[in-house]
């Protein structure tokens, strides 16, 4: 039974965007789902992220490995090397639902679940530093690379070889693409467990395969639960009706700002546990979306933070943006405000709030200083911020993502304009 759905409030999207006419599009969209969804498992579609809420022993191998991992009791540190789509997405799952906070947590807050650190890129003082500071004999590596062959993966990997000695293989985890790539191989060479990525599953719509998922339950995530609004959103945005089905709204109101010239696309939640999403989201709209010089170009921002930033620009600058805003009714953990009224008349207006509540207050605050300027934005609502809707978050945004795409005419699936810096980069290096 379906529990909660994330909502999205149109009202000053449509008060402030001109010629929005989804009607005359929207059977166009529905049908790009239905053909996106009819080729997710036809191994020469890049659609196979729709299939994997379904893959139950994807599921089942992830938990065996997490059991195996508990009792085996000797890591305390995880380390994640890979980049992009081989990162983001679990970096992503772990700070949004974790907090950024999380490797300061005692290990009992932690509930003995791992720390978490991400190496994803090649800077030297970022790899020194992370290596240096981790107990290496009790840190479980997962190396995650579809190709197998990624720079800035493979660097830190020998690098991690290095620091750690003889048992470094022992001690990790490959999540690749079955028989193929150096990661494959080094794999069968040191018998180091595979995850596989399934071949139909590109890097930024992987987060939902080990990817993701195996980072995830590593760091104490539910994956019942993720699972639980992965199958939710799976049905919702298969539904030929625009009130419930959020990921076709988001495309088509996405489509309209772009053909009404807004080429920015802002996703700003109110919330800092969810910068990470954005950056995740950052890349799933870049790479798939621009494209034969069209595209909106998507920007983080967070609120309260940004008001005191990017909202002068936001509501001043060029009207060429959409705005997208999360909101999370429900703040976990949420701190009252004392009432210290006797020490400074001015406390008296925080006193009794919550901390959360002002957060969200705020947020309807810059809605409505938006929308009076006639600068489009659009609010989706998450009840609360948890695996259950945050997964439903993300896989909306996917499909939004490729129907987006798809309604611009461009392939959401591919990314010629990275592989061929890649190229560069190897003919660089075999000089
Ligand atoms: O989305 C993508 O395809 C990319 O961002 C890749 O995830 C990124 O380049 C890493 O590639 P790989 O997983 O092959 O190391």
């Amino acid at each position: 039974m379906e529990r909660g759905r994330i909502k999205i409030d149109l009202s000053n999207y449509l008060s402030t965007e001109s010629g929005v006419n989804f009607r005359n599009h929207q059977d166009r969209a529905f049908s790009i789902v239905s053909s996106l969804y009819k080729s997710k498992t036809d191994q020469m579609q890049m659609t196979g992220w729709l299939n994997l809420p379904h893959e139950e022993g994807m599921y089942a191998d992830i938990k065996n490995f997490l059991s195996k991992i508990q009792s085996e009791e000797k890591y305390e540190h995880l380390l994640v090397l890979g980049i992009g789509g081989s990162s983001l997405g679990a970096q992503a799952l772990i700070e949004s639902l974790n907090s950024p906070l999380w490797n300061r947590l005692s290990k009992g807050k932690r509930k003995g679940f791992l720390t978490v650190d991400f190496i994803d890129n090649l800077d030297p003082v970022i790899i020194r530093t992370i290596l240096s500071r981790l107990k290496l004999d009790q840190t479980l590596f997962v190396v995650i690379s579809k190709a197998g062959t990624t720079v800035e993966t493979i660097v830190p990997m020998l690098i991690a070889r290095e620091w750690t000695g003889e048992n470094f293989y022992k001690q990790c985890v490959f999540i690749t693409s079955k028989n193929k790539g150096v990661l494959y191989e080094v794999a069968q060479k040191h018998s180091v467990p595979i995850f596989p990525i399934p071949e139909n599953v590109g890097g930024r719509y992987s987060v939902f395969s080990p990817v993701g998922l195996l980072p995830a339950a590593l760091c104490g995530l539910n994956l019942d639960e993720i699972r639980a609004g992965l199958l939710d959103a799976d049905r919702l945005c298969q539904t030929n009706d625009l009130k419930i089905n959020t990921a076709v709204t988001i495309a088509l109101s996405a489509f309209f700002s772009y053909s009404a010239g807004k080429n920015i696309f802002v996703l700003m939640p109110y919330s800092t546990c969810l910068r990470r999403f954005v950056d995740w989201f950052v890349q799933l709209w870049a790479e798939s979306i621009g494209k034969s010089k069209k595209g909106s170009t998507p920007t983080v921002a967070i609120g309260a933070t940004d008001q005191h930033s990017q909202l002068q620009m936001f509501n001043e600058g060029p009207n060429d943006k959409l705005i997208t805003f999360i909101k999370v009714n429900k703040h976990k953990r949420d701190l009252t405000i004392p009432d210290y009224t006797s020490e400074n008349p001015s406390f008296r207006s925080y006193a009794n709030f919550k901390t959360g509540q002002i957060l969200n207050i705020e947020l309807d605050a810059t809605k409505r200083a938006l929308t009076e300027n006639g600068r489009p934005n659009l609010t989706l609502v998450l009840p609360e911020l948890d695996e259950y809707y945050l997964a439903q978050l993300m896989y909306v945004f996917e499909v939004a993502t490729a129907v987006c795409g798809n309604l611009l005419e461009v392939n959401p699936f591919d990314q010629p304009g990275v592989e061929l810096a890649k190229r560069y980069i190897k003919e660089a290096l075999n000089k």
